[in-house]
């Protein structure tokens, strides 16, 4: 959570504003405010622009400049106002820092450093460590100060420093993502890449233990525990521009859902010699346990019931509910996490704990160059490409099309399953035409001021139901709970009254007709039927027809939510790239 860019050596001389440019592809990390540190020409101190609310189209009036570094935060400690939003300096104005994480042990750094007389003007734990810098930087260089003032630090934490003396970002990493990126003559700090991916795509993450001095010269690493330089080994990667750019959509959300007819596909041509390896041990009697948050969460449960489809007993487990469960992993334990950002907190405290029981971790990841990806033993990376929108869509249709493929290498059937998904590519193509949107904008107009809709689903299509309800809460903020359909007569039916919209999720299988009962038990409480599903029937009020792809067919009536979510969202009037109170990484417990 937090977004974090900085600059050194801008082409322009116009820093400030191009981190806000930058910012602005950040904004998904957080939303409650944003700010900016510049080192003005002939000033003698940090200049600062601070605001609450979203970017959006601001502007700011800080003047020229070559350096600077910006922020937007999802507040932990300290209301959403423009004092606690970051940058923030010390007693000077020399030394101005950003921060992502959480410094647990704040509250005594602070004491000690107002016994010193230094001054705060906010109430966030990030001020105490422009403060303590400023104490240290008395007796020592700056980037001892600083790597000194950080190892204080307790808790997961990046932080990146902008010091007026020797004209040079310091960042230190531990826990919160760092990526440097390397122009020609230009050097970049960032907390992802898109914010710099328009300049450069030749990148260096960050590790846990690291720092980086990046000066008008070049960006030298060093190892925070030996304070000594190592060598900076840099990667390009394959990202293009537009994977940061809205492309002539209106939002992000909008342009992620249609690139899932690319990326779907794309899960065929990749990994396919780890998910064999995987396939193999498999076979050869470990344990799976899968685990991630929200939409992970809803991925590994899904996955459960494929696994199941080819007789294999699996274990899904959300990661914040792992702890209970984790002395049954062993040696003999494969645990996938599964994350889009590789980044998530609960996550990696899941894999921390299973890893310690001797497991062996497979990150199931979109995002490159995270704390998953290098904790894990082998990944699969899933190749949707930047997911800039905070509610998940392709990453997570990756992801669980990734792991399809696993259950049906465990099956000695990859070669069928990879046909399987191609085909379910073309026939997504075939079918997300403009009829269908029409429908869906219909549905949405009709269903724009309920308050309250439920959604029910039986085996494969009860995970599909968690997931479509996620996405029209996260986008639209109406109210969606979803049950297993066989959970309805057990209590949840007393819920239904006249004209309660209810979607059933379905697919054209063994088990339809019981889910059409459900239906009709909800219908005779005079619910409004929303079918999603591949065929037709009396108890639907509304179709929203989805082609029958066999298992497969809860791929398609996901994608009928994502959609929902994001009509609904727009004529409701929120924003669906940055839902309220979210962020895209959910970096704190
Ligand atoms: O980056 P991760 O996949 O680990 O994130 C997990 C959840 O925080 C995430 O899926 C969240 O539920 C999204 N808002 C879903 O749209």
């Amino acid at each position: 959570m937090c977004g974090i860019y900085g600059i050194i050596n801008d082409k322009n001389n116009q820093a400030a504003q191009t981190v806000l440019e930058g910012l602005k592809k950040l904004e998904y990390r957080g939303y409650d405010s944003w700010g900016i540190a510049v080192i003005p020409e002939n000033s003698i101190e940090i200049n600062v622009d601070k605001h609450i609310g979203k970017i959006g189209e601001a502007k700011t009036n800080l003047p020229s400049g070559l350096i600077a570094l910006g922020h937007t935060r999802w507040a932990t400690h300290g209301g959403v106002t423009d004092s606690n939003a970051h940058p923030h300096l010390d007693c000077n104005k020399k030394i101005a820092v950003i921060h992502n994480g959480i410094v647990e042990n704040y509250q005594e750094i602070k004491e000690e450093l107002i016994k010193k007389c230094h001054q705060f003007v906010s109430e966030t734990d990030t001020e105490v460590i422009a403060h303590q810098i400023e104490e240290k930087s008395k007796s020592k260089k700056i980037n001892e100060a600083i790597f000194e003032t950080f190892k204080l630090l307790r808790g997961s934490n990046a932080i990146a420093v902008l010091d007026f003396d020797s004209k040079t970002i310091i960042a230190c990493r531990n826990g919160s993502p760092l990526v440097v990126g390397l122009g020609s003559s230009q050097f970049f700090l960032a907390s992802d890449v898109p914010a710099f991916l328009k300049e450069t795509n030749k990148v260096y993450f960050l590790n846990d233990g690291e720092a980086v001095v990046l000066s008008n010269s070049g960006v030298k690493l060093f190892d925070l525990k030996a304070e000594k330089e190592k060598a900076l080994v840099s990667q390009v990667l394959d990202w293009k521009l537009e994977d940061a750019e809205k492309s002539g959509y209106p939002h992000f959300l909008l342009k992620e859902i249609y690139e899932q007819l690319k990326t779907i596909p794309k899960t065929t041509s990749i990994n396919e010699n780890e998910i064999r390896k995987l396939a193999n041990k498999i076979n050869s009697g470990y344990k799976v346990v899968l685990t991630g948050c929200g939409t992970a969460s809803y991925c590994a449960l899904a996955t459960k019931y494929f696994f199941a489809q080819q007789g294999i007993d699996v274990q899904a487990i959300p990661s914040y509910e792992f702890m209970p469960f984790s002395k049954f992993i062993d040696k003999k334990t494969l645990v996938f996490a599964i994350s889009q950002s590789g980044e998530t907190a609960d996550t990696l405290i899941a894999v921390k704990e299973a890893k310690k029981r001797g497991a062996e971790v497979v990150a199931v990841i979109n995002a490159r160059g995270s704390t998953l990806e290098r904790l894990a033993d082998t990944v699969l990376s899933v190749g949707a490409g930047p997911e800039i929108a905070v509610v998940s869509t392709k990453a997570f249709t990756s992801q669980l099309s990734t792991l399809y493929l696993l259950t049906t290498a465990v099956a000695n059937q990859y070669g069928e399953g990879k046909i399987k998904i191609n085909k379910l590519g073309e026939v997504l193509r075939d079918w997300l035409n403009s009829v269908l949107i029409n429908r869906l904008i219909d549905t949405a107009k009709n269903l724009m001021d309920e308050e309250h809709m439920y959604l029910i689903g039986k085996h494969l299509n009860y995970p599909a139901t968690l997931e479509f309800a996620l996405k029209i809460k996260e986008t639209s903020y109406i109210h969606a709970e979803p049950f297993a359909a066989g959970e309805l007569k057990h209590g949840v039916i007393t819920l239904i009254q006249k004209g309660t919209p209810c979607f059933v999720l379905a697919s054209n299988d063994e088990i339809k007709d019981e889910v059409l009962s459900s239906a009709a038990e909800i219908k005779a409480r005079g619910g409004l039927i929303i079918g999603v599903a591949p065929f037709e029937s009396s108890e639907f009020d509304v179709l929203i027809k989805t082609p029958d792809l066999d298992d497969l067919t809860i791929f398609a009536n996901i994608i009928v939510g994502q959609l929902l979510g994001y009509y609904l969202g727009v004529g409701r009037g929120a924003d669906p790239d940055k839902p309220r109170n979210l962020a895209k990484s959910v970096t704190v417990k």
